[in-house]
């Protein structure tokens, strides 16, 4: 398919690079291709970044069938554009399509298509350093429908954010509140999914611990609220002596790509890495007695986030003594590195847009 391309004609003013935050600010332009029963994925085009119009009844706003994913575009050095493993962000979309009775899309084309957009929008790249170029595709169901259906009629939406570190804590450890009250997902549910509705249910548990200077929950099971699953937007790992544990994907938690590459990168490395259910209660007993080394965080807007703290009830674990761990830098580095294109990519993920 051709995608046709119309340039906006009143570029905006591009944002102070040093104070960026995450997702303030979109760029000049954004990819936008319907869906139509009986005639598919069609018509793909690329347009200045403005305003969609939505029947009020549009489905994805009453029955939030919608998917997304997150990716980025990185400055190199020398001026090159690179992604990281698009063909994963563009899988884990069809993965969700499919749970959400939402058409596949063809990911090569994907792919494509942001290319494209990246290229049209180059010029919003940021430079400095940890800053890129979010990428944001998403899926709405528009019918203009109450009846509670799969919907006939779809939006496929990519736009862009230039943006510096998710957390305003960097690479600074962060402090981590467990969440015993409220549950994220079940098995059999949703929680694989990268779909709005699992961050609308997470946003009570994380203002509820913004309010207490925690800066995102940890995630125990839905069902005996024992077994640790994520962080808030990032897949977790826990170093335990020489071990490196990370919660198997059972099917309530996201599979993250970054920790898809984490697990890639420490096993090349030479660490026994283990995917398993893992309880917050073998956490607490190794923090107890000195076992427990680092904790940290993976994800495409996160990177790598150590953790610092986790608050278990009344009991506060400090980790690593508030400081960045071995592991945690070294991950670090080695993503970031080959994500900027300052050191060899041995593994053939990134993707020049050329
Ligand atoms: C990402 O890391 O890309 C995410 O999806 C997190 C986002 C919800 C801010």
């Amino acid at each position: 398919m051709e995608i046709k391309i119309e340039l906006t004609k009143n570029p905006k003013p591009k944002p102070d690079q040093t104070k960026l935050g995450f997702g303030k600010y979109m760029t000049d332009h954004m990819f936008i291709m319907p869906y139509d029963e009986g005639k598919g994925w069609h018509s793909p085009r690329i347009v200045p970044y403005a305003p969609i119009p939505l029947d009020p009844s549009a489905m994805c706003l009453h029955y939030g069938q919608e998917v997304f994913e997150g990716l980025k575009a990185y400055r190199t050095e020398d001026g090159r554009i690179l992604l990281f493993r698009p063909d994963k962000n563009m899988a884990r979309l069809n993965s969700s399509n499919e749970r959400m009775c939402i058409p596949l899309i063809d990911e090569e084309f994907a792919v494509e298509a942001i290319k494209s957009l990246v290229k049209v929008d180059a010029d919003w790249i940021p430079t400095e350093p940890g800053t890129s170029l979010y990428i944001r595709p998403f899926i709405i169901a528009i019918d203009p429908k109450l009846g509670v259906h799969p919907a006939e009629h779809l939006l496929f939406i990519i736009i862009l954010s230039p943006v510096g570190a998710y957390y305003p804590e960097g690479i600074n450890p962060v402090r981590i509140y467990v969440e015993n009250k409220y549950v994220r997902a079940v098995r059999g549910g949703t929680g694989y999914v990268k779909t709005a509705g699992n961050y609308a249910a997470s946003l009570k548990a994380q203002s509820e611990a913004e309010k207490i200077k925690y800066t995102q929950v940890l995630w125990l099971d839905g069902v005996e609220r024992k077994y640790i699953e994520e962080v808030g937007t990032m897949n977790v790992f826990f170093k335990i002596d020489d071990e490196i544990i990370t919660p198997s994907l059972d099917g309530a938690t996201l599979p993250g790509v970054t920790r898809m590459s984490a697990i890639e990168l420490l096993r090349d490395w030479g660490y026994k890495v283990t995917e398993r259910k893992i309880s917050i209660d073998e956490v607490a007993d190794a923090g107890r007695n000195g076992r427990l080394k680092e904790a940290f965080g993976t994800g495409t807007a996160a990177v790598i986030s150590p953790i610092g703290e986790l608050k278990y009830g009344e009991e506060v674990m400090i980790i690593n003594d508030y400081k960045i761990g071995e592991v945690s830098q070294r991950l670090y580095d080695e993503l970031t590195g080959i994500q900027w294109g300052r050191i060899p990519d041995r593994f053939g993920w990134t993707v020049e847009v050329k």
